[in-house]
């Protein structure tokens, strides 16, 4: 049995914490499409840290955390970041199975996406740039290197021939920069990788669901940043949307259980691309600044602007959320009114539904406003004690989208969610 954890929005939504919230039911903690673009805050002993290759469940003794085929995987950023959970004393190399069909990410992938990026201009996509485009380019083009492939005795053989390549599209773009630091640092790093548990990552994850294991996928980045239903071409390289599960980790359609979709009480946005509720004001500027909204991988500001139930009713419908997690509820506490986009108005005429190109068509946001709670909830346990307007603000989304809100967090910790 499989239950998901993904994002509704444009990533970001908070789901690094919901995953670390839930790990403790769950034997198996899965990543399945993406890699270190994402970044994934947790509080651990009341001390944060940010999670990017690694799944969320690695602090929980015993469970075990598997990196899925379908994640693209950069061994320096893994490195580090082993570093980083060893500090808190865990034995990251009892716990963590990574897949020998996960791709690998080199530094010339990486050179790649920042010279496409410049290349690209005013219409850069905003990328993360950790090569993320690249590497799944390489892998639906057939020629990307995998961690299985570390293995064979003709690795740098393959290597050097790939490098070859990429270095023929990096002089068309006339990129010069010398990346030979992130090649040694690359080569080091793929040492460490060898010494992880490489594994079969479909039979490995089908023999645990046999066993009657519950495993639990971490979806990274958000369903509107999906390549094929997000906004294009303004969107991450993977399928975030729960689809991917089966394809990320090699398990049946059938096996999926739940699917936790999560969504901040808000919106934010980073990088580039439509968004259509955004606040260019003085409220989006609060919301940034009460909810510290900057990237948790690239410290970039995040756009910030008001919930879209149009988009979020989208992103229930492509990943058949079953229960609905709000975030950050407690940054919407200082605000005298709240508003909620239930329609677009597209040259006058109101839609429901989300268009083939967001920025071709003019979209203006249709608002239902709502009275602001203006109540510090961040200590509220149950749901009894939630203000009553905090209430009828939820119980709109709930009904809007007709799938419940189940799990309200407020606030950063991990003892902070309420059960609704
Ligand atoms: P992810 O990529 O979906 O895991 O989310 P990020 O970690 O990139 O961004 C979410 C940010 O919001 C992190 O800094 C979290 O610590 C923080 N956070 C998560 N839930 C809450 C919440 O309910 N309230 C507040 N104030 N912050 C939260
Ligand atoms: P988590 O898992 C928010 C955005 C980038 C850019 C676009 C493409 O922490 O929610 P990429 O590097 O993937 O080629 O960038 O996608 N993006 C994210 N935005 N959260 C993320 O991950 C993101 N991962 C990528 O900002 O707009
Ligand atoms: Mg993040």
């Amino acid at each position: 049995m499989v239950d998901v954890i993904l994002g509704l929005q444009w990533g970001d939504e908070g789901k690094g914490k919901i995953v670390d919230y839930f790990a403790p039911g769950y034997d198996v903690i899965a990543r399945f499409q993406g890699g270190p673009n994402a970044g994934h805050t947790l509080y651990v002993d009341g001390k944060k840290t940010v999670l990017h290759q690694i799944p969320s469940g690695i602090f929980h003794e015993d469970k075990i955390n598997l990196i899925g085929n379908g994640v693209v995987l950069d061994a320096v950023t893994l490195k580090r970041e082993c570093e980083t959970v060893a500090s808190f004393g865990v034995d990251y190399k009892k716990n963590l199975y990574i897949s020998e069909r996960a791709h690998l990410i080199l530094p010339t992938h990486r050179a790649l996406d920042k010279a496409s990026e410049l290349a690209k201009g005013n219409e850069k996509i905003g990328s993360t740039l950790k090569g993320i485009g690249p590497t799944y380019m390489d892998k639906t083009g057939r020629n990307g290197l995998r961690v299985g492939d570390l293995l064979d005795k003709n690795f740098t053989t393959q290597y050097i021939k790939l490098r070859m390549k990429h270095q023929r599209l990096l002089d068309n773009f006339n990129f010069g920069e010398d990346i030979t630091q992130w090649e040694e640092e690359f080569f080091e790093a793929i040492e460490l990788l060898k010494e992880f548990k490489i594994v079969n990552g479909e039979y490995f994850i089908n023999d645990k669901i046999q066993q009657g294991k519950k495993v639990l996928a971490e979806g990274a980045q958000g369903s509107m940043l999906d390549v094929d239903f997000g906004t294009f071409p303004f969107v991450t390289s993977s399928n975030t949307i729960s689809a991917g599960v089966c394809t990320g980790l090699g398990v049946a359609p059938q096996k999926i259980k739940e699917v936790l979709g999560v969504t901040k009480a808000y919106c934010t946005r980073v990088g580039s691309g439509p968004f259509p509720t955004e606040l260019l004001d003085e409220t989006g500027e609060l919301i940034r600044k009460t909810g510290n909204e900057f990237g948790s991988t690239t410290g970039r500001p995040r756009r910030c602007g008001w919930i879209d139930l149009v988009a979020l009713q989208f992103a229930c419908m492509i990943n058949g959320v079953t229960q609905i997690v709000m975030t950050k509820a407690d940054v919407l506490d200082g605000l005298s009114e709240l508003s909620v986009c239930n329609a677009y108005s597209v040259n006058g005429e109101e839609k429901n539904y989300v268009p083939f190109q967001m920025n071709r068509v003019p979209i203006e946001p249709i608002y239902k406003h709502f009275e602001g709670w203006q109540a510090d909830i961040t200590n509220i346990k149950d749901f009894g004690s939630v203000p009553d307007k905090m209430k009828v603000y939820i119980e709109y989304i709930n009904r809007f989208l007709g799938i419940p809100v189940k799990y309200i967090s407020n606030g950063p910790g991990r003892d902070q969610l309420i059960l609704a």
